[in-house]
């Protein structure tokens, strides 16, 4: 199974065929999430912050009717009543438990009809002869539209009481890293694509960038580093705030990172359901944008830009060439990174050496979504597509960029391009972040920029 080929280059069938596997994919994935608890816990809402489990589940079958079923296929809708119920943007995520919803079952036919529907059109449909369709885009934007909410439903579990019930192996273990920070090289890059068939507009177009030289951690910033924040009385010094960061931080009564929790003088964690103790050598998880901007001010850093994330990530100096992932062009493997819920946490720091970049910065991608200090912007030239809600009412400075991905993302999500945002407060998504400075001139002696 190989991405970028089989969707750049095969026959229209072997293209089929893989869309139906990405599918399939999806689907097993989000039967497992709904599958692992009963009726009531499908219909509660286990926080304000997140939709009831069976809203996801019919709003991914809803907008797989839309686009798929009625737009490509040209049908008959299948529940046409029901689509202003599952329009995310008609109703805010609190008030959907008190909707009139599908329940459970209904949930689980509306969607399998939908899915029988979509494999005939895809049998039959014509890839190619306008934007919606070539190389099967809207299937693709359907199959990663599935696995986005199925990370969604993933913090949803994480956000739910009672005692565990999803499992997974431990991630491989961690190793010291060979230096704390990279030096890169500053220079001109490609950012964004114009090339990955499923790339979705926000992505769009490749566009060249300069970026001047900067340090970027290695590694993301570990329980450890961040431990020694918090137990210094980071929270409580105005000095590392910024000023909204502050005023958040005050208001919301913030102590450490979203579920963490006291245990006798030290600290405990919650994940999915376990009490464990703090794993220091694991990336921070479930900190805000104000958290991390505040934890790199106390370290004498900062947040990096998404241009130096994006430039540290895929640029590779020895060519000049822009690559796909950190390691090269080939999709993420076991090897490379901690993707797709194959381990239910972020892996430890150094767990990966395999899917460093050129320069060695390791675990960009996987593990947990990074904090940038960018807004949400358009790049130059982006062109709405196929549709203004995808991200063009999003843009502006209410939003920041996370890049990477985290250990819930699914890999057909996590490309080097691929760009998440959400409010600077959010703490219940995978996210944790990485530092960045400006270098020092002695850093900078007798560098060669290219
Ligand atoms: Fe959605």
């Amino acid at each position: 199974m190989t991405t970028y080929p089989v969707l750049r280059d095969a026959g229209t069938e072997a293209l089929r065929a893989w869309v139906a596997e990405q599918l399939g994919k999806a689907r097993d994935r989000t039967t497992r999430l709904t599958g692992a608890v009963d009726e009531d816990d499908l219909v509660r809402q286990h926080s304000r912050l997140m939709s009831p489990l069976v809203w996801d589940f019919a709003h991914v079958g809803n907008q797989e009717e839309l686009w798929l079923v009625r737009d490509v296929g040209g049908r008959e809708p299948i529940r046409a009543d029901i689509d202003e119920l599952y329009d995310a943007f008609q109703h805010p995520r609190a008030d959907r438990p008190s909707l009139p919803l599908l329940n459970p079952a209904q949930t689980r036919s509306y969607v399998a009809e939908v899915r029988a529907k979509v494999l005939d059109i895809l049998d039959t449909v014509p890839l190619e002869g306008r934007p919606l369709v070539d190389r099967a885009f809207a299937f693709g934007m359907i199959a990663q539209h599935e696995q986005q909410h199925d990370e969604t439903m993933l913090a949803t579990h994480q956000l739910r009481q009672g005692p565990p019930v999803l499992d997974a192996a431990p991630p491989p273990a961690g190793r010291r890293l060979p230096a704390a920070e990279v030096l890169v090289p500053g220079g001109t890059f490609t950012m964004g694509t114009s090339a990955e068939p499923w790339a979705l507009d926000n992505e769009r177009p490749a566009h060249p960038v300069e970026v001047a030289s900067f340090v970027i951690d290695t590694a993301p910033v570990g329980n450890r580093d961040y431990l020694r924040f918090v137990e210094t009385g980071g929270y409580d010094d105005e000095r590392w705030w910024s000023p909204a960061g502050w005023e958040h931080v005050r208001t919301a009564g913030l102590v450490a990172p979203r579920f963490w929790e006291r245990d006798g003088d030290g600290w405990a964690r919650l994940r999915f359901g376990h009490h464990e103790s703090l794993p220091l050598d694991e990336p921070v998880m479930h900190v805000c944008f104000y958290e991390a901007e505040a934890y790199a001010a106390w370290a004498g850093k900062r947040l990096p830009t998404e241009a130096e994330w994006e430039y540290a990530a895929r640029h590779d100096p020895s060519t000049g060439r822009t690559r796909r992932y950190p390691w090269g062009d080939a999709d993420p493997g076991p090897d490379h990174a901690n993707l797709g819920q194959r381990h239910l946490r972020p892996a430890p720091v150094g767990a990966y050496p395999a899917g460093a970049s050129p320069l060695g910065v390791e675990q960009l991608v996987g593990d947990v979504w990074e904090w940038t200090s960018s807004d949400f912007l358009p790049y130059p030239g982006f062109v709405a597509f196929p549709y203004d809600e995808y991200s063009l009412v999003f843009f502006g400075s209410s939003y920041k960029v996370l890049r990477g991905g985290s250990f819930g993302t699914d890999e057909i999500v996590a490309r080097g391009t691929f760009r998440n945002w959400d409010y600077p407060i959010r703490r219940q998504i995978f996210a944790g972040f990485r530092c960045a400075r400006d270098p020092r001139p002695e850093e900078l002696d007798g560098l060669v920029t290219r």
